[in-house]
């Protein structure tokens, strides 16, 4: 069927928005340094973290607050942190009108805590709550985001950071959290709703945003002391937009991607480019003089908008000279040392469908074979199958999987992508590697999520050692939730 791209829909209202909502005034200087604070632990050690309306100040301070969802009422929600191996427990409460599920995206965690609805738990209805506990294995930066009517309630906000640090000493002098977002709003602030689930976004780019932040604000000012060294880490949070970064007047080396640290490489021109989902750590030697202001600015596709900025303090610097060291890589995850490719299972995945579409897409050759794929999908979109990953429409739980492993085999899958689009490809609880084009030599970083330019096919590759039912799906959540979902099980 193809795309109606001029289909707009108007979902059922959500009765208390906005009224009931708590207004809790965040400036942007007390969430950035560390994000807002989580609740203190119950009596079984669990945080607890309610799920709810709140509003934020989006716009700027001198602006009227948009009306948002997140967890405990702000976005990003609150930073969680904790050290590699040691245990988090966290208690979601839904106090939203509707069903929720968290996932911990990029966490190698055991399978029945990853949060994806009717594959790995049933949804969180209104009023229920939900334990997530697990050890996070390797330390970086991670994040999670609702993983029911993403499209939806991720725009709202409902997405934060997870920390995991490292178990020895990093030298930096502090780490600064970045959280950057796009949002659509109205002429007055709130969010343009009446454009949720629209085909035209589905079957195309997914939902772009007419307004970025940086931690839930336009312009978030970072602190700094001349001759500091600072961790930058990045997080793309937004729906669809694949950022394209630079940050002015410093050297940025990129020390880790997706949460894993990589051989150290250093940022040509200052410029990372973050697929939604994909994050990035940086370290950045604060080497101007006291008073300087620097921007990180994005590449909004008409001209460069200053998300962020590095503001020097004027007093004395943190110490009489910079390190003289260049960085040194971060200690090494838990991650697989070798790939079987000999014994590899090997794949083909196809990605096809949407506007401009290239190889005749869902028309006939490739419907849905799971049956509608409304389970996830409401009004607007209406089940649509506006594209395929390997073949088939899919909510990314129902049907068959995509393919079954054994536990320990080696998995390559060559993604082709017969669109029109990019596509931000995540695959659930394990890390890959980007395979070169003509070799199955690899790229020195894992990633979690990979993006895969129009008419181009990657090859990435993993050792499936998480036993369980996993998604592969494209993070773009408009494509997520119109067929470009699939699973595969480890066994
Ligand atoms: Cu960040 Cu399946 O998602
Ligand atoms: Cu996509």
């Amino acid at each position: 069927m193809p795309p109606n791209i001029c289909q707009f829909s108007r979902r059922r209202l959500i009765g208390t928005l906005g009224l009931s909502a708590a207004i809790i005034a965040l400036s942007g200087r007390n969430l950035g340094r560390a994000g807002a604070a989580p609740t203190a632990p119950m009596a079984d050690g669990f945080q607890l973290m309610h799920a709810r309306t709140g509003s934020a100040r989006l716009r700027g301070a001198d602006q009227p607050a948009t009306p948002i969802w997140g967890y405990a009422g702000v976005t990003p929600g609150p930073l969680l942190r904790t050290k590699r191996g040691e245990e988090l427990k966290v208690r979601l409460v839904n106090e939203l009108s509707e069903p929720t599920v968290v996932h911990w995206h990029g966490v190698r965690l055991p399978n029945a805590m990853d949060g994806v609805p009717h594959l790995t738990q049933p949804p969180i209805a209104p009023g229920a709550s939900f334990d997530y506990r697990f050890s996070a294995p390797d330390a970086g930066t991670f994040w999670y985001h609702a993983h029911l009517y993403s499209s939806e309630q991720m725009d709202r906000g409902l997405y934060g950071a997870l920390i995991v640090d490292e178990r020895e000493k990093v030298d930096v002098d502090r780490d600064v959290l970045l959280v950057f977002d796009d949002w659509r709003l109205n002429a007055d602030g709130t969010i343009h709703e009446t454009s949720f689930r629209s085909m035209h976004d589905a079957a195309h780019d997914g939902r772009l945003g007419n307004h970025f932040t940086a931690n839930g604000v336009p312009d978030f000012e970072i602190a700094v002391r001349s001759n500091e060294r600072i961790r930058l880490r990045l997080v793309n949070a937004a729906n669809a937009r694949i950022m394209s970064l630079r940050l002015d007047r410093h050297r940025a080396t990129v020390m880790a991607i997706d949460g894993q640290p990589a051989e150290p490489f250093v940022a040509r021109d200052g410029r990372v480019t973050l697929g939604p989902g994909n994050r990035a750590d940086l370290f950045v030697d604060a080497l101007l003089e006291p008073s300087a202001t620097a921007p990180i600015v994005i590449d909004s596709g008409s001209g460069e908008r200053t998300l962020a900025r590095l503001v020097y303090d004027s007093g004395a610097p943190a110490r009489p000279a910079p390190r003289s060291r260049d960085p040194q890589p971060l200690p090494p995850n838990p991650l697989p040392l070798r790939m079987d490719f000999a014994g590899a299972l090997k794949l083909d995945v196809p990605i096809e469908g949407g506007a401009m579409m290239m190889t005749g897409g869902m028309s006939g050759r490739t419907g849905p074979t799971t049956g509608p794929i409304s389970g996830m999908l409401r009004d607007g979109f209406d089940g649509a199958a506006v594209w395929s990953l390997g073949g088939r429409a899919s909510d990314g739980h129902s049907g068959k999987p995509l393919f079954a492993v054994k536990r320990g085999r080696t998995v390559m899958l060559a993604l082709a992508n017969r669109t029109a689009f990019p596509h931000a490809m995540h695959v659930h609880g394990h890390h890959f590697r980007l395979l070169d084009r003509l070799d199955d030599g690899w790229k020195p970083f894992w990633l979690d999520t990979v993006v895969v330019p129009a008419r181009e096919t990657w090859r990435i590759a993993f050792v499936a050692d998480n036993r369980g039912k996993w998604m592969l799906h494209c993070h773009m959540l408009e494509h997520l939730e119109t067929g470009m979902a699939a699973w595969f099980e480890v066994i």
